[in-house]
């Protein structure tokens, strides 16, 4: 897996001045710079989008694959309790999608505590703040590395496809 999307939906913009004693008080832009900075370290582009518009995040996942993303970690927001346009979104595609929040929507309001999505994204992560995300994209990077076919002792380590690395990096990077 080469590229990943992180989806933020309605009001994420907000985060760092929104609701601070469940939300944090780290803005949008900073937890993008942090999933990047991760990314890069994991070896993927970490891409962040974020949209008020539940059409708008249809349009995201669904042009996923099509963009050459190999997983999307989605934060859904408020539509995660009753969007079924992004829960048949989700289901539509084939790329992997893991669910993330940043508080814990079991321990909160009764409303919070289903999601629509969860049943048809690979997984769930909720409750661990930004670090939710990060926690997203070692998931997807994980069950990819799950998918590929194990080594048989005293066979050559595969060297990436393509480029080249510079001397000294050379098995340092996933
Ligand atoms: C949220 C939880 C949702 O219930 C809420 O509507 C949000 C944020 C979270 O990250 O904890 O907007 O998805």
């Amino acid at each position: 897996m080469r590229r990943v999307l992180v989806l933020h939906g309605p009001n994420l913009n907000l985060l760092g001045t929104r609701e601070p004693a469940v939300y944090g008080s780290v803005s949008l832009p900073e937890v993008d710079r942090a999933l990047r900075q991760h990314g890069q370290r994991r070896g993927v582009v970490v891409d962040c989008r974020q949209s008020n518009l539940e059409g708008q995040l249809v349009t995201w996942l669904q042009g996923a694959e099509r963009e050459g993303y190999g997983g999307v970690v989605f934060n859904p927001g408020a539509f995660t309790h009753y969007s079924i346009a992004l829960r048949d979104a989700v289901a539509a595609i084939r790329v992997p999608v893991v669910e993330v929040h940043l508080s814990n929507i079991h321990g909160r309001e009764e409303f919070r505590r289903h999601s629509v999505i969860a049943a048809v994204s690979r997984g769930q992560i909720s409750g661990f703040g930004p670090e939710s995300y990060v926690l997203g994209i070692d998931a997807l990077l994980t069950m990819n590395d799950a998918r590929q076919p194990p080594r048989r002792a005293g066979s050559p380590v595969p060297r990436p496809a393509r480029g080249r690395q510079a001397p000294g990096r050379r098995g340092s990077r996933r």
